[in-house]
C-alpha cells in the first residue's frame, strides 16, 4: 500500500469538491461558475493525482464519469416499491372528473372542505424512466423501469450523465434514498447525434426518446459517456430520514439540495381549472423548450393525501398526465418534387398527404439531398413518419417498410435541372447536387433577386417573392441590375399591382441605393457569405475593390474566414458575369461609404462577443448590432462563459440573470450609448 500524506489526501478532496461543484453549477443548474480552460486544468491535475495514487480513486470521483469497462449483459433489479405508471387524461373534462373522483374518495363535500386541492404540475418529460438508490449519500444503483417490478441494473451507465450526483450534496443526508426520474436528450443533442450518423450514412434515431433509451441500452457504458443525456428528479422510491418533507413540491426542493436537477417549470396550484391554464401555458412555450414533453403530470400535492389515495393496478389515484397533440405522425409520401435554390443547389421536396403534427398541418417535408433519399431508403407511395418538434421543419424520422404498396416507386434524382434543363453536378465531398446553369436558369435567378431585395440585404420594401417571381417569368428583369431601370409604366402593367404601389415600389428600389459595404457584399449572395462573414470582410479590407483584390492567402488571414468561404469569394470575383453586374449596379447609383482605414485598424472591440437583450428604446436593436460589428465585436444570441459584456433593456430576464451569475458585467442602454460615445 502507498503512503499517501494528509497534504495529499487534502488536495485530492479538495479538488474532487470542486469539480462536483462546478459539475453541479454547469450541468444541474445551467450556471456554469468557471470557464471551461479552469474545470479542464482542475480534471488534469485530479486525473494526474489518481494516476500517481492509485489507491485513492473513489466512486465519486469526477474522473469515473467517462465510463468503463463494457459489460457481457445487464443484471436484473427487484424495485423494492413497485415503478408504477400514470393515467392519461386527454380533455378537460376527463381532468374534471379526476378531480371529482379524488374529493369523493377523500369525502370532500363543499360545506365542510370548500378548498379546493393542491395539485404540483409538471412538464412530462419524453424519455426514460430511472431509479438511482442512494446509501448514505453514495450512488450505489441504477435501475431502468423495466416491468415496473423488475428492471435492469444500468449503474455503469448512470454514473456517466453528469446531472446525476455520485455523492449527495449538502446537509441531512438521508441514510437510505431512492430517487426515480427521467433521462432524457435535449434536442441539441439528439439533432447533433442525428448528424452525425446522417453523414456517415448511418441509421438515424427517430426522436430523443428513442436516442436516450438506445444510449442507456448500451453494455459498453463510454458511448453512453458520449452521449449530452440529463436527468430530472420527479419522485422518490425508497426513503429512510430524519424528516420527510409533508409536501410533493418540498420533496423535490429537498431533492434540488442533494443536487438533483428539477424541472424548472414545477408549479402548485389550487384547484383543477388552475392546472388547465398551466397546461395551456405549457402548451405555447413548448416549441421553445430545448427538449421534449409530451404532456403534463399533475400530482396531489399533499404526501399524506397521496397515502390516503393509494393506487389502482399500476398507477396511482393522485396522479393524472394530461398528453399534448402527438409531435409524430404517419402519413403517405405522395409525390417528391426538385426545388432548385439560389447557388443552384437542388432540394428533393416531399409532398405529403396533410397530417396534422405538433400542433400544425404539414403537407411538405425537405428530403435535403440525394444521400437522404439513400439513407431512409424511401420510395413514393411509402408510409412514413413524420415528426415536427421545436420550432423546426417538420422532418420525416423513418419509412415503414412493411407498409410499402406494391407500386410503389424508386425516386430517380434528375440529371438535368428540373427548371432550365442545364446538366446537374456533384462536386466529390459535397452533398448537394447542383444545376450548371448559373444565371441562365431561372429558378437562380430568382432566387438571387429575392436574395438580394431581402431585409438584411439591400432592403428593397415591398418586393416581394411572388412580385420576383412574376418578372422574372415576364421577362422584365434578368438580374440584379435590371431592378433599377424598372419604370413605373413597366410594373403598373403587372399583375395585381395598382399604380401607387408601383410608384412606391421604384421609390423603395430607389432609397436601397444608398447602402453600406456589408450590406452590399451580403446581397451580392457569394456562397457561404452570411450576413456576419459580410461585415467581416467590410471591417477588414474596408472597400469593395479591397475584396476583389484579394487573393486565398489573403482572405484566409482574416478570422472566421477558412478555406472554403476564401475559394467561394475568389470564385466569385474571378467570374466575369458577377463583376459585370456589380459595375452595373454601380453605375446604376448603388453606393456606400468606405471603412474608414484608421478606424478600421483600431477596431477596439474585436475579440469581444456581445449579447443584446431585452428592449432598446433610443437606437433600434438592428442599429446596435451594427455599431458593435463595425467596432469589430461578435453579437451572439446566447450569454456563456466566453461572453464579454451584456446590454440590457427593459424586460431583460433569463440571458441577464445567466449574465450576472458569471458575473459579467452589464450596461443599460444609456450605459451604452454612453460607452460609445467614448469610442468616437
Ligand atoms: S410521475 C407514480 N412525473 O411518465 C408516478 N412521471 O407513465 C410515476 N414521466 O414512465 C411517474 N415525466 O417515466 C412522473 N414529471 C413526471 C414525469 C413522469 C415523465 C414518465 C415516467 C413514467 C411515465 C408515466
Amino acid at each position: 500500500m502507498q503512503n499517501i500524506s494528509d497534504d495529499v489526501l487534502r488536495e485530492y478532496e479538495h479538488l474532487k469538491d470542486e469539480l462536483n461543484q462546478h459539475n453541479h453549477r454547469y450541468y444541474v443548474l445551467d450556471e456554469p461558475s468557471v470557464p471551461d480552460s479552469e474545470y479542464d486544468r482542475q480534471m488534469r491535475q485530479l486525473q494526474d493525482l489518481e494516476q500517481q495514487y492509485p489507491a485513492l480513486r473513489s466512486d465519486d470521483s469526477p474522473t469515473q464519469r467517462v465510463g468503463g469497462q463494457a459489460l457481457d449483459a445487464f443484471t436484473q433489479v427487484r424495485h423494492t416499491v413497485p415503478m408504477l405508471s400514470l393515467e392519461n387524461a386527454f380533455s378537460d373534462s376527463e381532468l374534471q372528473d379526476f378531480d371529482r373522483r379524488i374529493k369523493e374518495r377523500l369525502n370532500y363535500s363543499a360545506l365542510i372542505n370548500p378548498t379546493d386541492i393542491e395539485f404540483a404540475c409538471e412538464p412530462k418529460l419524453d424519455g426514460v424512466a430511472v431509479s438511482l438508490l442512494y446509501k448514505n449519500g453514495q450512488l450505489v444503483r441504477g435501475a431502468t423501469r423495466g416491468d415496473g417490478s423488475v428492471g435492469e441494473d444500468i449503474t455503469a451507465n448512470v454514473r456517466t450523465i453528469k446531472s446525476i450526483p455520485l455523492k449527495l450534496r449538502g446537509e441531512s443526508i438521508p441514510a437510505l434514498l431512492e430517487v426515480r426520474g427521467e433521462i432524457y436528450l435535449p434536442r441539441p443533442g439528439f439533432d447533433a447525434l442525428n448528424a452525425k450518423a446522417m453523414q456517415g450514412g448511418e441509421k438515424t434515431f427517430v426522436n430523443p426518446r428513442n436516442a436516450a433509451a438506445g444510449s442507456l441500452r448500451q453494455l459498453d457504458s463510454k458511448i453512453t459517456a458520449s452521449r449530452p443525456l440529463e436527468m430530472c428528479a420527479y419522485s422518490v422510491g425508497q426513503f429512510e430520514a430524519e424528516v420527510i418533507p409533508t409536501s410533493h413540491t418540498q420533496m423535490l426542493d429537498t431533492l434540488g439540495g442533494w443536487g438533483f436537477k428539477i424541472n424548472q417549470h414545477v408549479q402548485a396550484v389550487t384547484g383543477i381549472a388552475a392546472c388547465a391554464d398551466y397546461y395551456q401555458a405549457m402548451a405555447e412555450r413548448r416549441d421553445k423548450l430545448t427538449y421534449d414533453i409530451d404532456g403534463i403530470v399533475y400530482k396531489v400535492n399533499d404526501l399524506a393525501l397521496q397515502q390516503r389515495l393509494g393506487f389502482v393496478a399500476k398507477a396511482p389515484r393522485w396522479a393524472i398526465a394530461r398528453k399534448f397533440p402527438a409531435q409524430e405522425e404517419m402519413t403517405q409520401l405522395l409525390e417528391v418534387e426538385f426545388q432548385v435554390g439560389r447557388t443552384g443547389a437542388i432540394t428533393p421536396v416531399a409532398r405529403l398527404e396533410p397530417v396534422f403534427v405538433g400542433g400544425v398541418t404539414v403537407s411538405n417535408a425537405t428530403l435535403h439531398n440525394g444521400d437522404e433519399i439513400k439513407r431512409l431508403g424511401i420510395c413514393i407511395g411509402d408510409t412514413v413518419i413524420i415528426r415536427r418538434a421545436g420550432d423546426v421543419i417538420p422532418q420525416i424520422a423513418k419509412v415503414i417498410l412493411e407498409k410499402r404498396p406494391t407500386n410503389a416507386e424508386a425516386i430517380v434524382f434528375p440529371e438535368r435541372c428540373p427548371v432550365c434543363l442545364s446538366s446537374v453536378k456533384r462536386t466529390e465531398g459535397e452533398a448537394v447536387a447542383r444545376c450548371t446553369g448559373g444565371l441562365f436558369c431561372g429558378a437562380q435567378i430568382k432566387q438571387a433577386i429575392k436574395h438580394f431585395a431581402s431585409r438584411k440585404a439591400m432592403d428593397i420594401d415591398g418586393l416581394g417573392d411572388r412580385l420576383v417571381e412574376l418578372m422574372v417569368d415576364a421577362g422584365s428583369i434578368y438580374s440584379v441590375a435590371d431592378l433599377y431601370d424598372l419604370t413605373v409604366q413597366q410594373l403598373a402593367g403587372l399583375e395585381r399591382m395598382a399604380e401607387k404601389s408601383a410608384n412606391n415600389l421604384t421609390a423603395a428600389i430607389h432609397a436601397s441605393k444608398e447602402t453600406t459595404l456589408a450590406k452590399f457584399l451580403y446581397s451580392l449572395g457569394i456562397r457561404e457569405v452570411g450576413e456576419a462573414t459580410a461585415q467581416t470582410l467590410a471591417n477588414n479590407f474596408g472597400t469593395l475593390e479591397a475584396v476583389i483584390g484579394a487573393d486565398a492567402e489573403h482572405l484566409l488571414e482574416v478570422d472566421d474566414i477558412g478555406p472554403i468561404v476564401a475559394k467561394h469569394i475568389v470564385d466569385f470575383f474571378n467570374n466575369p458575369d458577377n463583376l459585370a453586374i456589380i459595375d452595373a449596379l454601380r453605375d446604376a447609383g448603388v453606393r456606400w461609404a468606405d471603412i474608414d482605414q484608421k478606424a478600421q485598424a483600431s477596431q477596439p472591440l474585436k475579440g469581444q462577443t456581445w449579447v443584446l437583450t431585452g428592449g432598446m428604446e433610443i437606437m433600434s436593436r438592428a442599429e446596435a448590432k451594427d455599431r458593435l460589428q463595425a467596432l469589430g465585436a461578435k453579437v451572439a444570441g446566447s450569454v456563456s462563459a466566453k461572453t464579454s459584456q451584456v446590454v440590457a433593456g427593459p424586460g431583460a430576464g433569463s440571458k441577464l440573470a445567466k449574465a450576472q451569475s458569471l458575473d459579467i458585467p452589464v450596461l443599460d442602454e444609456a450605459g451604452f450609448i454612453g460607452f460609445l460615445e467614448t469610442l468616437n
